[in-house]
């Protein structure tokens, strides 16, 4: 097995579990020491746990993104337990379903920015002092799908991934003179509980038939991307087909959006191939 990233210092926030968790068990097995955050002390110490048995290292430091003291804390105790950061994984975040005519549609865009957002704007504020110094490092973004092409029903939480977009793209061109590099990954639907609360019938409907990405898979390109540089990824490979037709007319965009609404069709574009989402998480993750 290669072990790329022996020695480096991986802070990922959202490490609790999800994403974020199989994002520290990939780097764990190629060397890495850890600095696991989330809200969740005993999702943390679990996670902890597993990257303990594969022989790395690895510091927890339970944080809400979105309360800069705790940020500051998170950050403080890095760089006091290693020394350094070499790659910063901006993960945590939340995601809600709703229609724009909801009551609950402002809400749900409050507090979707304040974690995915402004969270993550403060998490990188804090890392960057520590990475000019050393002059070198690696800062990923977790977008989505949703941050290129938005979906009915999903608006909120669209509107804040085109956002973490944005600023991935300003903070690329901001920090390259630095030797620190930047990637946005925009992942489709993966199978975590970020939407387990939403009835099948309340999923934005080009969900319904999808299957989703395991999270090892979005874990793995993440760690591609650092290794290669990558500046933007997008999984599955062939949902490019959506954001190449919304990019050349928001009527392709929703055309194909639409035709994803068909199992025929998710099929053809490499986004349905077994089981659905609410399929998928009902079945206890190993
Ligand atoms: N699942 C998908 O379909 C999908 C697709 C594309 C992109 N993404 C993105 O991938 C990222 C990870 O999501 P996931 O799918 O793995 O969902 P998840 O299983 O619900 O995990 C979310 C993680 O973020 C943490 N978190 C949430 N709010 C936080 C806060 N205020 N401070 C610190 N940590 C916080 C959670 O831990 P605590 O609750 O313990 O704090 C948890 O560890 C998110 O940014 C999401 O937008 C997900």
């Amino acid at each position: 097995m290669s072990r790329s990233f022996a020695g480096k210092v991986v802070l990922i926030t959202g490490a609790s579990r999800g994403i974020g968790r199989a994002v520290a068990l990939a780097f764990a097995a190629e060397g890495a020491r850890l600095v696991l955050a989330a809200r969740s002390a005993e999702g943390l110490t679990e996670v902890e746990q597993e990257v303990l048995t594969l022989g790395a290292e690895a510091l927890s430091v339970p944080t809400d993104v979105s309360a800069p003291e705790e940020v500051a804390a998170l950050v403080g105790s890095a760089v006091r337990r290693f020394g350094r950061v070499d790659v910063l994984v901006n993960n945590a975040g939340i995601g809600k379903v709703g229609e724009v005519a909801d009551g609950s549609f402002a809400e749900d865009l409050r507090l979707t920015q304040s974690a995915s957002l402004f969270g993550m704007i403060s998490v990188t504020q804090q890392v960057l002092p520590v990475l000019r110094r050393q002059g070198s490092g690696a800062i990923v973004t977790m977008s989505s799908v949703m941050g290129r092409k938005a979906f009915a029903r999903f608006g909120s939480y669209a509107i804040v991934m085109h956002a973490v977009s944005a600023f991935s793209d300003a903070l690329r061109q901001e920090v390259a003179a630095d030797g620190i590099r930047v990637s946005v990954i925009h992942p489709a639907l993966t199978a975590t509980d970020l939407l387990r609360d939403a009835d099948v019938a309340e999923m934005p409907p080009p969900f319904r038939h999808m299957t989703p990405l395991s999270p090892d898979a979005v874990a793995k390109a993440v760690v591609t991307a650092v290794r290669r540089g990558q500046r933007r990824v997008v999984l599955p490979r062939r949902a490019n087909t959506l954001l190449l037709a919304e990019a050349l007319s928001p009527r392709l965009g929703d055309l194909v959006a639409t035709a994803l609404t068909k199992r025929r069709i998710a099929a053809l574009l490499g986004m349905s191939s077994g089981k659905t989402y609410h399929e998928t998480i009902s079945v206890p993750s190993t």
